[in-house]
């Protein structure tokens, strides 16, 4: 890995100088927002970490996980840990960044007998794509066809389970997919975000 000893990765989860990276993204606007803080303040003590990826200081890439008891989705399992999300930014992409993120995960969470998350397919954001999901090691186990109620009406997209077990035969994690048609009210920019002001319980329908 040609930059792995310019490399860093930092759990910024209780480090106060880091803290404005708990709100927002790497990118996008910076805003404290009310559904993102209760979220945070419920998460943390129950084992939520976001941690950043420096390359020299700058920072290029990051990831967040959780236990599924206080994930973005509605994914069940027993000693299973939920990533949220993993980002490496475009101009970092191709070395290796990405799967060091799912090492320091792996190494990070022991006693977990495999990590869940979803994946995107048909969807018109570059976020979450299947392939790239594929990529860092994570396997399709269900899916559901969905389209938004209010944005590209119409058109379809497949919402995926996604998993990596790290132990032989481990139990299979299990997802609500109703639950998951209201969308993620706790992150602004995840291409399933729920708007505060959109009043309806879901902002997908499901299609057969
Ligand atoms: C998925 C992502 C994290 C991968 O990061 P990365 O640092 O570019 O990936 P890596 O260099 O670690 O590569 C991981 C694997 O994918 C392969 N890979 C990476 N880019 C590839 C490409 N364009 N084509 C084919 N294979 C590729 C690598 O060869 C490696 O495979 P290997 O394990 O067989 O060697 C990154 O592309 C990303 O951030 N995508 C957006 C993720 C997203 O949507 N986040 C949500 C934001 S809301």
């Amino acid at each position: 890995m040609k930059f792995a000893s310019q490399t860093k990765i930092v759990d910024i989860t209780r480090i106060v100088e880091y803290e404005k990276y708990l709100h927002r993204c790497l990118a996008g606007p910076f805003k404290r927002y009310k559904k993102r803080l209760e979220y945070l303040k419920r998460a943390i003590p129950k084992g939520f970490h976001k941690k950043l990826l420096l390359l020299n200081r700058e920072i290029v890439g990051q990831i967040e996980y959780s236990p599924p008891e206080v994930s973005y989705y509605p994914i069940t399992g027993n000693k299973i840990i939920v990533m949220n999300c993993i980002w490496v930014l475009r101009k970092a992409k191709g070395h290796d960044f990405g799967k060091l993120l799912m090492e320091d995960l792996i190494k990070s969470e022991k006693d977990a007998i495999g990590f869940a998350t979803i994946a995107l397919k048909n969807h018109w954001s570059p976020w979450f794509k299947k392939d790239e999901i594929e990529k860092l090691g994570f396997k399709s186990l269900d899916s559901i066809k969905v389209a938004h109620k209010t944005k590209y009406k119409g058109r379809t997209f497949k919402i995926h389970l996604m998993w990596m077990p790290t132990t032989e035969n481990s139990k299979l994690p299990t997802w609500n997919q109703q639950k998951l048609l209201e969308g993620i009210t706790t992150c602004i920019l995840h291409p399933l975000y729920h708007p505060q002001t959109y009043e309806q319980k879901q902002i997908l329908e499901q299609h057969y």
